[in-house]
């Protein structure tokens, strides 16, 4: 299994936005993911988005940004992240998905070779400028549907899982989400995050806690470049060296 990570693609092919508000490295943005892509990906392989794919607010208006993602090469998975006023229902949203496109919401996908991917979009953290009693409740719902998640990845039974959350879990500072707890007891060999952008990319949390790796994934901190996070066939001939 090979899987990559790429999230915050911020696309809005129907109605060209100017991309300036995020800095000047977001210039032809969509270009530079399609060129890097195309290196990086083959057409077995995974591509986890964890969210804000897309400025669209219809449905209608995500589809040539879902076009755009299917032209690809690959097999893509999608978590919602907080710009995503297209995806309203579930059901809405399956009927116009490509097919090399699926999304996570509330259920767990099985990637193969024992490897399972969960997730739930997150929050802002609580102490967060402006944070509120509805920001409360909206963190409280979502720390419900990982924990959903989390199950749906336990019965589909695989020994290794990968997290997706939108917003971070956890910050360079050691401000944590309600989620990280789960993510730690889940025993997740990766959380995958995006949601950060420009200079607030360097305040999430990269490394490794308890056995999860944390790896930031917002286009813009990868250079627009999908991120190799996952190798088997590579990794198992490098422990097969070191044992
Ligand atoms: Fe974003
Ligand atoms: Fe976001």
């Amino acid at each position: 299994v090979r899987v990559h990570a790429l999230s915050d693609l911020h696309l809005s092919l129907a109605r060209p936005k100017p991309m300036d508000i995020f800095g000047p490295a977001w210039e032809n943005h969509p270009e530079k993911i399609e060129e890097a892509w195309r290196a990086a990906v083959g057409p077995e392989d995974w591509v986890l988005l964890a969210g804000d794919l897309s400025w669209a607010m219809t449905l209608d208006e995500v589809r040539p940004d879902l076009e755009f993602l299917e032209a690809l090469p690959g097999r893509k998975i999608l978590l919602k992240g907080n710009h995503a006023h297209w995806w309203n229902s579930r059901a809405k949203v399956e009927r116009i998905l490509p097919p090399s496109i699926g999304i996570l919401q509330n259920d767990a996908l099985s990637l193969g070779e024992g490897w399972v991917v969960a997730g739930a979009r997150g929050w802002n953290l609580p102490g967060a400028p402006g944070f509120t009693e509805r920001d409360e409740k909206i963190l409280a719902r979502e720390t419900g549907r990982l924990r959903l998640s989390l199950e749906a990845a336990e019965k589909l039974g695989g020994r290794n899982l990968i997290v997706l959350t939108h917003f971070p879990p956890l910050l360079r500072d050691g401000k944590e989400s309600p989620l990280l707890p789960l993510i730690l007891e889940s025993g997740a060999r990766f959380c995958l995050y995006g949601h950060l952008h420009g200079k607030d990319l360097e305040a999430g949390f990269q490394g490794v806690r308890g056995g999860t790796r944390f790896l930031l994934t917002s286009a813009d901190a990868l250079d627009f470049r999908p991120l190799l996070v996952l190798d088997t066939e590579r990794e198992e001939a490098g422990e097969g060296e070191g044992a």
